[in-house]
């Protein structure tokens, strides 16, 4: 159920300026970072960090590595590949969702701000939890499901028009960007899959090899699992991989309607 009410200590404070030692002042950018950590029982604070740009990459997540490397090391943040393929690094960037290892400072207006994917718990700084999310992707059985037994030596093959229908689904790294950067997904959660397991789901309606569309599609049909999806397509705008989530719900509901 949706939460009406801010929880205790959940204002952000302003935080503390922290100088980049013997930095030249005309080589500095400011970041400004949500920090929060649960055992001190304190209010969020907005740090400010000055970055020496001579020894930091041009990324925010280099931004974020030299803030941890040379200021603060209990500062905590996801990331592995700093490549935008592993999805580990979203986080919301001066107002939208994006991955940090993707994003150049140089392409960001000052000031730069730096806060954990919206409407999520904060497990700390800029760490969000996950689980409910990655528990909806499990709902969706996120696997090739068919009645066919795979031959032990050869692979289940598709023409290249069947491999086609993939392209624009099968390229999500599950960032989560876009389900928590629409509004029904903040308010409904609890129901509603989101756009990324919703695309999710798409991928594998979309996959010819796949023998159970029947049983994907009853699985959301006429239930708030899709339909709190009102197109407001902040899903689409946002996805740092150029994906369409939003067209992907619309193919779904279309193939629900098609089938009555
Ligand atoms: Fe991330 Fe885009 Fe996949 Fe959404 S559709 S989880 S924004 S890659
Ligand atoms: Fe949300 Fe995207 Fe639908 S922003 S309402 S899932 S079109
Ligand atoms: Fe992997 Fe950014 S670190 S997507």
């Amino acid at each position: 159920m949706a939460e009406f009410r801010l929880p205790a200590h959940s204002v952000v404070q302003k935080g503390d300026y922290h100088y980049a030692k013997d930095a030249q002042r005309t080589h500095t950018r400011v970041v400004q970072v949500y920090r929060w950590q649960a055992e001190t029982q304190a209010n969020p604070r907005l740090e400010q960090y000055e970055i020496d740009l001579e020894r930091c990459g041009p990324m925010v997540l280099d931004a974020l590595f030299y803030i941890k490397n040379h200021i603060d090391p209990s500062f905590s943040f996801r990331r592995s590949c700093r490549e935008g393929v592993c999805g580990s690094c979203a986080m919301q960037i001066n107002g939208g969702n994006t991955l940090a290892c993707t994003q150049a400072l140089s392409d960001l207006a000052d000031p730069v701000q730096v806060y954990p994917l919206p409407h999520m718990a904060v497990m700390k700084d800029l760490v969000v939890d996950l689980s409910h999310f990655y528990a909806q992707y499990s709902s969706i059985r996120p696997w090739l499901q068919s009645d066919v037994q795979a031959h032990p030596d050869k692979e289940r093959l598709q023409s290249k028009q069947e491999r086609l229908r993939l392209d624009g689904l099968y390229e999500c790294i599950l960032c989560a960007c876009c389900s928590t950067s629409c509004p029904s997904y903040w308010w409904n959660s609890d129901k509603f899959l989101g756009p990324a397991i919703l695309l999710q789901l798409q991928r594998w309606l979309q996959d010819s090899r796949d023998d159970y569309t029947g049983a994907r599609l009853d699985s959301v049909e006429d239930s708030y699992r899709l339909y709190r999806c009102h197109t407001i397509l902040n899903c689409t705008n946002t996805c740092p991989k150029g994906l369409n989530p939003g067209q992907a719900i619309s193919s779904i509901k279309r193939q629900i309607a098609l089938r009555k």
